[in-house]
This record gives structure tokens, sequence and C-alpha cells, in this order.
């Protein structure tokens, strides 16, 4: 058999990963790839422990860039600083590069898909969005006879690990946080999982595949979780809801789509809502589809390193005839502000009941003053008719807002 040599870029949770997946199942790789694959180099500027794979290191990427034998690069280092510049120059050598590295892809997957169909070459990213989840082939592949109209889901495995805590009580924010540091699922640096710009990159790959033109995850609105307290978790449950972290990208017209993520108050009996833990979960709606979810372990080691390893054999089985991935620059315009769309909401103020009523008429209320331990004597929290975030804003202007998110279904 012929024999397909890998380079691995960074040798952290999830290149380890995709080196002991490769090793461990070397035999099956090989028959469904019939080829023989083996990791050649690794690249990484700390020294590798473990002396197996210690004897493949390299700490210049320059070895695997001039190296004709490598083919495939699987970049894991993360991040756009590095991972940016070793991406181009690999795919410019001529080599297909595997990535689980969103951010890359949601910031400049235009540019580098472009410079892998110019080599003739391909830049696959299936591990960038649900870990292990199969969705960018999905999209890709098995749903092209639709037009796609929305995506949303559930994209971050930490932030879903946390909130389904919660909502088991008894646990801090922060010792949830380092929980899920420790089992591997929160990037080194948590800000980018909390603050939700882990589900923006995710939520952006997903639009630009289902609508086909690029949408920038600086551009949209993105709100985290760590505004959700014991009390909103209370208050949705007793509406029949569960507060998740949503990204959620739609279609308004030929010419616009809208794209967010933000935390929401998700029915009860919703698929969704039992997607809990580290679990993923991503509906997609098209015309002829109707709607379907994909569900699995959005994070980790070993579902992540699934998912590459799986874009490597096909890499290795597609050397010669470039798979067909891509999207176009967007017009300015193209992307509709979050706060120009229609929802219902959930608000939990500390302002009283006559100025809630002046702002907002008859409302539903969920709580009372009192009711929940250190809620203040004012605090209700109440649900609105859908109106548009901008609306809202100017209705709330003046009063004391607390908690703030939508409310789907
Ligand atoms: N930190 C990410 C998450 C890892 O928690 O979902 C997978 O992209």
């Amino acid at each position: 058999m012929y024999m397909v040599n890998v380079a691995i870029l960074g040798f952290g949770t999830v290149g380890s990963g995709v080196a002991e997946v490769m090793e461990e199942n070397a035999v099956s790789i090989a028959h469904n790839a019939l080829e023989d694959i083996r990791v050649k180099r690794i690249v990484d500027i700390r020294d590798i422990e473990d002396g197996h794979f210690s004897k493949m290191q390299t700490k210049d990427f320059s070895v695997v860039e001039n190296d004709p034998d490598i083919k495939i690069v699987v970049e894991t280092i993360g991040g756009v600083g590095v991972a940016y510049d070793y991406t181009k120059r690999s795919l410019l050598a001529g080599k297909s590069v595997v990535t689980s590295n969103k951010e890359l892809v949601a910031k400049h997957g235009h540019e580098l898909l472009s410079i892998a169909k110019e080599k003739n070459v391909n830049y696959l990213f299936e591990a960038s969005v649900g870990g292990g989840i199969p969705i960018i082939r999905p999209i890709t592949q098995c749903l092209t006879a639709n037009e796609l109209d929305e995506v949303y889901g559930i994209l971050n495995g930490t932030t879903n690990y946390i909130l389904t805590r919660m909502v088991q009580g008894n646990v801090s924010f922060e010792e949830v946080l380092h929980e899920a540091q420790r089992l591997g699922y929160a990037e080194a640096d948590p800000t980018a999982d909390v603050d939700g710009h882990d589900a923006a990159r995710k939520i952006c790959i997903l639009a630009d595949l289902c609508f086909g033109k690029s949408v920038d995850p600086d551009r949209i609105s993105v709100q985290g979780i760590r505004g959700v307290t014991a009390e909103d978790v209370e208050y949705a449950r007793r509406l029949g809801y569960k507060i998740k972290l949503l990204g959620r990208a739609y279609r308004l017209d030929e010419e616009h789509i809208t794209a967010y993520v933000a935390p929401h108050l998700i029915s009860k009996t919703s698929l969704l809502s039992n997607v809990d833990g580290v679990m993923n979960g991503i509906v997609v709606h098209g015309n002829a589809l109707g709607e379907a979810m994909f569900y699995g372990a959005g994070a980790g080691k070993r579902p992540t390193a699934s998912a590459v390893v799986a874009d490597v054999i096909d890499a290795a089985k597609h050397m010669l005839a470039r798979k067909y991935l891509g999207w176009d620059e967007s017009e300015p315009d193209y992307v509709v502000d979050a706060a120009d769309i229609r929802m219902r909401w959930y608000v939990r103020t500390g302002s009283g009941l006559e100025e809630i009523g002046r702002a907002f008429g008859n409302v539903r209320l969920i709580s009372y003053p009192g009711e929940y331990p250190g809620a203040g004597p004012d605090e209700y929290a109440f649900a609105t008719e859908p109106i548009t975030g901008r609306e809202l804003q100017k209705r709330l202007s003046g009063m004391e807002v607390r908690s703030l998110f939508r409310i789907l279904g």
C-alpha cells in the first residue's frame, strides 16, 4: 500500500488526540482510506514529553513546509496568528490542510479556501463546528438539494455544561468552569467560551456554508452567559423553559440574513432543550428536508480528534480531486443587525410594577417580589410580546434591567 505522510502542527489537547487516534486505529484507518496513513512530524515549540511522539517532533515548521513527502498537514494550534501563517504556507506548498480551528476558518476561511482551490488541494474543517458531530459534510453534501433557510443550535460545550450544572443546582459558576477546563472542554482562555465568541465563530461558519456568503464573527451581535443567574434559571423553569446559549442564523430574503449568539429561553418540549452537559445540538432547516437535528459530543479531545482524523482520511482519498467547499464575499449590508428582529423577551427588572405597566402594558408576570431568596423588594420577571431588540431597549430606558434574554418557541 502507498504511504500518506501527515504532519501535526500543535500538540495540545486536540493535536495529541489526533496522534493517539491515528496510532490506535491505524489498521481501520488504512482500510477506510485504502492507504497507510502515518504521522511523520509533529511541530510544537514546547518539548513533547511522550517518548514515542517526541521522536517525531521538530520546532521548525519549515521542516514540514519543505518536505515533499508530507501531503497532509493537521493544524491544531488554534488562533489566527501562527496558525494562519502556517496554514497559508502549507497550502501554497501544495499540501492539504485539516483543522479544528474555528477562529481561523471563521475569520479567513474565504481566503484559505481560495488558495486551496488555486493549488488544487483541500482545506477541511469538519471539527471546527460541533466537535465530533458530523455537520459540515451534511450541509455541504447531504443537504445540497435544499434551499437552506435557518441554522441554529447549542454550539459550545463548555457553556452548555455550565448551564446544565446551574439547572441541577448547588454548584458555583467558577467551580463548574474549572471542572470544564479540567475535562478539556473549555479553551485555555475561557472568555471565548463564556462570552459567546466561540459560538459566534461556529455560527458564522455554518452561515457561510448554508447561505453561501461570508459572515464576519466580529460583526455579529454576541452575548455570553455571564449574566445568567440561578434566579433566571428558576423563573425560566416556571414558564416551562430552559436557558441555553444559542447561535442562530437565518435567511430574511434573497439578499439578507441575520446571525447572532445569545442566551435564549427554549421550551422544554423542544429537542434542543434536552441537549445537556457538553453535548451540542444543531438544527438545520431546508425547504425540501424540513428540519434535521445533529446531536453529539461537541467538545473534548477524542470527539474532536474523531472529526479531524476523518478529514485526514478524506484528504488522503481526494489527493487529486479537490472537494468543493467555499463561499463568496458578502456585501456590507448582507447581515441585518439582530436588534432589528422581532422576538419575545424575558425581562427581569428591579423597577417595580408601575414602570413595567407604563412601558409594556399588561405583561405576563413570572415572579413576584420576595419569592426568590435575595431578590429585592421590587424585582419582577416577565415575558413580552414579539418586539425588536431596538424597541425593547427604548421601552426599558430608565428602568433597572437585571436580565434580558430572547424566548424561542
Ligand atoms: N471550547 C469549545 C467548547 C471546544 O466548549 O465547545 C469545542 O469547540
